[in-house]
């Protein structure tokens, strides 16, 4: 509990410094709302305290959450846009935003699997925390109403959602990310169980359109398991009613490096290797 409120005083709720213009706010979603940039072709990507599950039937204000995922997902797509990957990521604007790429979103989530939890564990009867075979890619229709239902390349390409390339693209990219970030977890002692992605087109100035990781990855979009205790330090806190979602958060970006051990902000001096 100490720890808890320690961490709402580092993160109040609404910061107020550094505020850029933003233009208008074009779409709320569960947990992030976007406004125009301040150019063209940019967007302000502004991180809630809201948590939902189950597509919005749970519901919860999880103070210090917004800022916390802000963080962690600067690190990565920094961490991706590094090592190769095309993302939506410019900067970060304050504890609460960040300035993106404007794309045209592509209507799939994409998700990569390592270790059976969740949703594939109940559709094939595989029991959580075994190993798959190799990593698994999914992809999911965003649709809200239908509650984003599992589809296959046939539906994709027959009704049009990505073209045959931009699936290749997806693949290829979700499966680089998935090399990248279990790589990054593990020299931190997190197990990247699974993740969600989304993708974007990029309308270059040349005519020419790519494919670029957007949304975001945190704790909210991924599965991390500490490996020694196999403790969950990602939203299936919440999703379970395990208690202590902030805590676990702070975890992830305390050893990512991105705050120091005290909570302080640090100087992101960059994960700290574990040992055994
Ligand atoms: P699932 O096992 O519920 O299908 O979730 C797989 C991964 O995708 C897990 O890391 C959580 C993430 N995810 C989201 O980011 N958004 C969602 O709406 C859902 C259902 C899962």
């Amino acid at each position: 509990m100490r720890r808890m409120q320690a961490a709402l005083r580092r993160f109040p709720p609404e910061h107020g410094i550094r505020n850029m213009v933003k233009g208008r706010r074009l779409y709320e979603g569960k947990a992030k709302i976007l406004y125009e940039g301040p150019e063209p072709g940019t967007l302000v990507v502004h991180f809630k305290d809201d948590a939902t599950a189950f597509n919005g039937e749970k519901f919860e204000v999880i103070e210090g959450k917004g800022v916390l995922n802000n963080r962690i997902s600067e690190f990565i797509f920094r961490r991706l846009g590094e090592m190769g990957i095309p993302t939506h990521f410019i900067k970060r604007l304050n504890m609460r935003e960040q300035l993106v790429k404007r794309v045209e979103i592509i209507p799939l989530e994409v998700i990569v699997r390592n270790i059976a939890a969740g949703s594939i564990s109940k559709r094939l009867g595989i029991e959580e925390g075994k190993r798959l075979p190799r990593a698994i890619v999914e992809f999911c229709y965003k649709n809200d109403d239908l509650g984003d239902p599992l589809v296959a390349e046939e539906h994709i390409n027959a009704f049009g959602w990505a073209s045959p390339q931009e699936v290749d693209d997806m693949v290829h990219l979700a499966l680089r990310t998935n090399d990248i970030l279990s790589g990054l977890f593990a020299g931190i002692g997190i197990r990247l169980v699974d993740f969600k992605l989304e993708f974007g087109r990029e309308f270059l100035p040349d005519g020419m359109v790519r494919t670029v990781l957007a949304d975001e990855i945190s704790p909210d979009s991924c599965r991390l398991w500490d490996m020694k205790t196999e403790e969950k330090l990602d939203k299936d806190r919440f999703r379970r009613d395990l208690g202590g979602l902030v805590d676990a958060y702070t975890e992830v970006a305390r050893r990512l490096g991105i705050i120091n051990g005290d909570g302080r902000n640090g100087g992101n001096p960059g994960p700290k290797l574990v040992k055994g």
